[in-house]
């Protein structure tokens, strides 16, 4: 027989398409040795999976064996719940809208994974820190590369912006309970209205509001003003809205403050805290409210701890005649110990050598 190359520009037997294709890339051949079925000792299931591994596993073992596992557990599953035409064309149709109906700021793949535990599981592998660190969670859609670094103490909300005042305050310190020299913490949060800077028609002028990189005292102090934030929904009009609600679920996300902490030398943590006042704390939709992450509130209505962190009484009176006051003790781990976990959870991991 011809050698694969003057078959595949042998006009007989491929088209032009294939030929223009193949002239530069040879794809490689199998011959077909055997069918496959349903209820036989050899399925579309071993099929799929013999097919990649002899054409991928060369080229890609990682790629391979993702791919493999994949398919096991996605034919396991179809099978598992006997998987009907209609609910695969309804999938189909839920992960084509996912893409067509993904904005700049909404990328409703991303909320889907949020949505379903996947984003938590891949960033709980990806960043395993020791237990007497602090929990991390998702990053979110309203992060921005844009943040006004401020010295610690500082008002991050606009005069304008909505909301009751909020006094936070936070120590840094390491695993061992010492203080982090050169931590800075990027914090950016809804306002009063559940909403945050980018989201607005018009952004403000300063290109931002309830969001800076506060950059710690030495001793790994920080505390900032602002305006406390209320619970608002993620994006529910798009193909994600439509699964929550087929699932009886809802969108809306407990009140938070987003925080993404570094300092040299330790793994940067990406977290939110929540109060414990706030609803939607058991039903988050992204499943980031974590127990360690929720702290009771304080309301100070004292004038002279106001004046003492900075409030002007007149616009606190306005607001409500209160200062939400909260404190959170905030421990990173170092490289080493991240890469420590990560090394010893890799153990339990299959590789492209496990006999499966
Ligand atoms: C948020 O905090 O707004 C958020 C986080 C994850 C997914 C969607 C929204
Ligand atoms: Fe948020």
């Amino acid at each position: 027989m011809a050698d694969s190359a003057s078959r595949f520009q042998d006009p007989t037997l491929v088209g032009t398409r294939i030929r223009a294709q193949t002239a530069n890339t040879i794809p490689a051949d199998l011959p077909l040795e055997r069918d496959f079925g349903e209820g036989t000792d050899y399925t579309i299931t071993d099929h799929v999976r013999e097919l990649h591994a002899k054409l991928t596993a060369p080229q890609s073992p990682r790629l391979a064996l993702v791919m493999d596992r994949l398919v096991y557990h996605l034919h396991a599953f179809a099978r598992e719940v006997g998987l009907t035409h209609a609910e695969w064309a309804a999938a189909v149709e839920l992960i084509g809208r996912a893409g067509k109906e993904s904005t700049a700021g909404k990328d409703e793949v991303v909320l889907m994974s949020d949505c379903l535990g996947l984003s938590v599981l891949v960033d709980e592998m990806e960043h395993p820190r020791p237990k007497a660190a602090t929990e991390g969670c998702e990053e979110g859609p309203f992060y921005t590369k844009s943040f006004p670094e401020v010295p610690s103490g500082s008002c991050i909300s606009h005069p304008d912006t909505v909301g009751q005042p909020l006094f936070f305050e936070a120590t840094v310190k390491n695993t061992k309970g010492e203080p982090i020299q050169g931590a800075k913490a990027e914090v950016w949060q809804s306002d009063g209205e559940g909403t945050y800077d980018v989201m607005y028609d018009t952004p403000p002028e300063s290109g931002a509001d309830d969001r800076a990189r506060i950059i710690a005292e030495p001793n790994g102090y920080f505390s900032y003003r602002g305006v406390l934030p209320v619970a608002y929904p993620i994006p529910d009009d798009g193909p994600c809205g439509t699964m929550l609600r087929a699932l009886g679920r809802h969108p809306h996300r407990a009140s938070h403050l987003h925080f993404r902490l570094t300092a040299p030398g330790y793994d940067s943590l990406t977290t939110a805290l929540y109060p414990s006042h706030s609803p939607f704390l058991g039903t988050d939709p992204v499943f980031a409210t974590r127990l360690s992450l929720i702290g009771d509130l304080e309301q100070a209505e004292d004038v002279g701890k106001w004046k003492e962190w900075g409030f002007d009484e007149a616009d606190v009176r306005k607001r409500g005649g209160k200062v939400w006051a909260w404190r959170f003790a905030f421990v990173l781990a170092s490289k080493e110990e991240v890469e420590l976990e990560r090394q010893n959870r890799k153990a339990d991991r299959i590789t492209p050598n496990t006999k499966l």
